[in-house]
Formats: structure tokens, sequence, C-alpha cells
């Protein structure tokens, strides 16, 4: 039976036919002067080779007569490794990562022109990496001026990432098995997050426990930075400070998840620091949990992608104009964009390697894809008053009460042939339950 990266590697052959696919791992990334930050392996390399080092590539060549997959990885060096730890060297990845050929990265330039120069086309992505760019265009074009005299050799380089965009769209068993991992874990940082918050408490305390869980029990660590936001303080998106001390009558937002074998997850609560809602507070969790409710059951095979961010949008803006929040019709709102204005980001997006994960979201006539079994997509609507909200021309003037409130709440859902499965539901999030 073929190992679980053989068939990926199989489904990209049978993509490319007679092309070749060239895929780069990940560089070392410095975080100052020579000090690096850890490695994190490039997710598409990782996807098709399980193999976690720096200096590596990957070629798929389902035309050559000889060798289908080869590896050119940094060969061993004992002194090197004293310092930076183990390499797999060229004759163990032959044995443990199923190559056909294995060279030193060093004889790249020497040994891929015979892997490519029979392929009617290059499959390649463009990354950050413009030195290594060059390299590739630089074979490429020695190639094409001499294709003339072989009559054979890659015409045309198409990108390498649309390809893994299509296939990491939907999640293979051992897949889900990393993601289900990633987020018991995650559901128990947040539970112990929630049992542990009370005022006096500071954000990065909440932080500090949560990813001790994390490291605790074997995650790499947080899968993005931790946002763990009091008060008005979630309503800054992206809040990672993370310093400040707790208030009775604050709700804490906690958007939080850990990385389980480069597997992410991502999940966001948001409750009472003293275990109180206040009225408006009450009123704006009530609302979002409805329309995440209701943005998840609109998770279905067949649905397009964009009918569950609809969905939330529809029932927020409603909710807007029943609190007198929003004045209009809400199709006029909606169509203005006006609920923009508490409501500015997307409600969801695929899951996997990356925390916003690979997937092609429309097709060319600009229709959206349709959800399918075997995808995995957030769901995670929110509302956020800011504290200096100022009501465009023709909205009601708002009372302060309803100032410093951002309330999100993100699961991540399992695209089912029988509907959504929340992937996260050991964490909860009903209204009562947060008030525990
Ligand atoms: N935590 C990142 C996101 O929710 O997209
Ligand atoms: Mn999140
Ligand atoms: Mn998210």
């Amino acid at each position: 039976m073929l190992d679980l990266y053989a068939q990926r590697r199989q489904r990209v052959m049978a993509l490319i036919g007679n092309g070749t696919a060239l895929f780069a791992s990940a560089p070392l990334v410095v975080m100052h002067n020579d000090v690096e930050h850890p490695f994190r392996q490039d997710s598409n390399f990782y996807y098709l080779t399980g193999f976690n080092e720096p200096q590596a590539v990957a070629v798929l060549a389902p035309h050559h007569g000889e060798h289908r997959f080869i590896l050119f990885v940094r060969p061993k060096d004992p002194e090197k490794e004293t310092w930076s730890g183990y390499r797999v060297g060229v004759d163990q990845a032959r044995e443990h990562y199923g190559a056909d050929q294995v060279y030193s990265i060093a004889d790249l330039d020497e040994h891929l022109p015979k892997y490519l120069e029979t392929a009617d086309r290059l499959y390649y992505h463009f990354g950050h990496n413009q030195v290594f760019n060059q390299r590739i265009l630089h074979h490429w074009q020695n190639l094409l001026s001499s294709y003339h005299k072989r009559g054979t050799g890659p015409v045309a380089i198409e990108d390498a990432g649309l390809l893994m965009q299509t296939l990491r769209r939907i999640k293979d068993p051992a897949e889900l098995d990393n993601l289900r991992r990633a987020i018991a874990i995650s559901a128990q940082a947040h539970n112990q997050a929630r049992a542990m918050a009370a005022p006096g408490r500071y954000e990065y305390e909440i932080q500090a426990e949560m990813e001790r869980i994390f490291r605790l029990e074997g995650a790499l660590g947080p899968a993005y930075p931790s946002i763990v936001a009091s008060g008005e303080n979630a309503c800054i998106l992206h809040y990672i400070e993370n310093r400040r001390q707790m208030q009775a009558g604050d709700l804490l937002l906690i958007d939080a998840g850990c990385a389980y074998y480069y597997y992410n997850a991502d999940i966001t609560r948001t409750f009472p620091v003293n275990g109180r809602f206040t009225a408006e507070q009450r009123l704006l969790y009530d609302l979002v949990l409805e329309a995440q409710h209701r943005a998840i059951a609109a998770v279905q095979p067949g649905a397009p992608f964009n009918q569950f961010h609809d969905v939330a949008t529809r029932t927020l803006t409603e909710g807007l104009v029943e609190l007198g929040l929003l004045r209009g019709e809400v199709d006029t709102l909606i169509e203005e964009k006006q609920h923009k204005v508490f409501f500015m980001h997307g409600t969801g997006h695929f899951l996997g390697l990356d925390v916003h994960d690979a997937g092609i979201l429309r097709n060319a006539d600009k229709s959206w894809k349709p959800f399918e079994s075997g995808n995995v997509v957030t769901v995670e609507p929110g509302l956020y008053i800011s504290p200096t909200y100022e009501p465009a021309a023709g909205q009601p003037t708002i009372d302060d009460r309803w100032r410093g409130i951002g309330i999100r709440i993100e699961d991540d859902v399992l695209v089912t042939p029988t509907g959504p499965e929340v992937l996260t539901s050991a964490v909860p999030k009903s209204r009562a339950e947060m008030e525990d």
C-alpha cells in the first residue's frame, strides 16, 4: 500500500501528466542577527513529502523513465549537525521518504535538467525567494533555448500552488486526525482559560496558561498569535499585546488555537469576566450566537461558499436594526455595506496546514464554488462596537453602554455528506455556559 505522502504525490502526478512539478522547502528565517526562528516547513512541501528540513527540493516527474519522485536534501555534516541539529541526509532520505532518487542539494543545478527536459510543462510556484526563483527560471530558459535541438522540454510554467489549492481543499483522514488533535488540545486550553478568568487577572496570564497547555499536550505552540482581548480591546481584531488587567463588567474575547504537526485549530469564545453579561452584552451575544448557528447550518455540501457569510450578515444586520443600532431596510443596509461598521470581516476561511488554508473560492465566471465533503472551514461571525463609534449620516446615535463591546464566536466545521460537523463542540458557547 502506498503511504500517505505517496498517495498525495500520486494525485499530483495524475494532474500534471507529462509535466514536471518542483517544490521548494521553506527557508530558515532570521529572528535577529544570527538567531533563527524555529523552522517551519512550507505547507505544500510538507503535504507532499513529510520532510521537515530547509534547503530541500522535491521533484515529481511522472514521465521520467526511471525516477518519478526525486529529492534534493542537505547532506549529512557532523559538525553542522552539532550546532543546528540532525539532518536526514541523502541515504536516509531515500529509505524513509520514498524517493526514487536523492541528491545533495549542492548538486541541484547538475541533476535538475534531466528531469525537466522531457517534460512538456514545468509546475512551479514563484515564492518569496527571488534568488531561487531566478535559478529555476534560468533552467527553464536554458532548456527553451535548446528546445529546437531536442524537440522536447517545458514550453510553459504553470503555478504549482494552484494545483495544491485544489488538492488541499479536501482533507484526507490523516489530516483530519491531526486537526482533531489540535482542536482537542485547544478546547482544553479554552476551557481552562474560562475557568481561570476573573477581574484583577491580566490578559497575559490567560495567554500563558493556554500556551502552557498547548506545549504540555505536545502541540508545536500557538497556530497564530493568541488574542486575549478584554473590554474594548476586543474591538481590535488582531489585538495581541495581551497586557491589560481585566475588570468586572468586561467581556473577554479569546481567539487562540494550537498547531499540532503543523495542523491548526482556530477557536474564539467571548464571555463575561465576572460571569454576568450586562444587558447590552447579552443582547449582542445572543445575536452573534444566532448568526453563528444559522451560518453553520449553511455549511452544507453543495452550498456555494458565500452562502454562510450572507446568512451571518443578514442575521446580524436584522438584529442590529431591531436593537436600534442601525436604521433602514435590511437589504439596503447590506447593499450599502453599512453593517460593516460593526461586522467588518468575513465569516470564515478554510483551515488546515495553514490557518487561512488553501482552497480556490470562485469559478472563472465569478460564481462561488460549493462546499464539498472533507472541507474544513471556520465559522466566526462577530460584532464590534468601537468606543469611538460615530454613526454615519442617517444612522442613529447610540447610548454609551453599547460602546467598547466586541464579540466573536468561532468554531471549526467539517463538511460531511450529511451536513456540518462542529469539530470544536467541546468548547461550550451557550449563553448560560458563558455565565457559569
Ligand atoms: N485567528 C485568525 C482568524 O480567526 O482568522
Ligand atoms: Mn480565529
Ligand atoms: Mn479564523
